[in-house]
């Protein structure tokens, strides 16, 4: 599949009104359930600096923020101008959000206790240099989590990512999991949701390059 940056962020810009709508009945409204279960595994400390990759509308922020206080740091980062608006918008607690492209990341080596990356590695063209980015920007020992949409099996498996990879440029051809233990070590990987989902959590023991 061929895509560019501005291809993606022009599809998430006009998706951005009808985004969460769409999330919510793909998923029977389970993602909440995903995205929980990827930050109980966090094992967050209140104070912790935790990063959102592809942050989009928001829809992780409020499982993170529970875990988190006063002295914690969340950072949103997203290419898309109209889904950092939208998460604006869904979230009434001030949260830092950067627009950035996330094979690029603004930060400083080491400096995240817990990165979470929901349905984006599949998306962005640049994804293994985004990988590498993960590991570089991640403390030692730092938890990755992350969740992709997967290719099911049968004709209606195929009906339904032919249709996503339309609308919403989803790559399903990509191992996700080759690239992620060239950086990570992999101490969970498992389908949900009837094999759409994908939920791996890694954790950093190795440098990044
Ligand atoms: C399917 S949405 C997921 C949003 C959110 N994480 C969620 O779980 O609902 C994918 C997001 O990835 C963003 N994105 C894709 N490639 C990107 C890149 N290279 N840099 C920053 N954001 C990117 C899009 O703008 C979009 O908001």
């Amino acid at each position: 599949m061929k895509k560019s940056l501005n291809n993606v962020t022009e599809t998430y810009d006009k998706t951005a009104p009808f985004y969460d709508l769409l999330n919510h009945v793909y998923f029977f409204g389970r993602d909440s359930q995903f995205r929980s279960i990827i930050v109980e595994n966090f094992n967050l400390k209140p104070y912790d600096t935790v990063l959102d990759l592809c942050s989009g509308t928001g829809l992780d922020f409020s499982f993170l923020l529970d875990k988190l206080d006063d002295r914690g740091t969340i950072i949103g980062v997203d290419l898309s101008l109209q889904m950092l608006q939208r998460s604006k918008e869904n979230e009434n607690r001030k949260m830092n959000l950067i627009r950035a492209d996330v094979a690029h990341l603004p930060f400083r080596d080491n400096i995240f206790n817990a990165i979470m990356v929901s349905f984006c590695l599949r998306i962005t063209p640049t994804y293994t240099s985004t990988i590498k980015e993960l590991a570089r920007v991640l403390q030692l020992c730092g938890k990755l989590g992350i969740l992709a949409n997967h290719k099911p099996q049968g004709l209606v498996g195929k009906l339904i990512t032919t249709m996503l990879s339309a609308i919403l440029k989803i790559d399903f051809g990509i191992s996700l999991s080759k690239h992620i233990k060239k950086e990570f070590t992999i101490i969970s990987n498992k389908l949900m949701h009837g094999a759409l989902v994908q939920l791996i959590i890694g954790e950093r023991i190795k440098k990044g390059n």
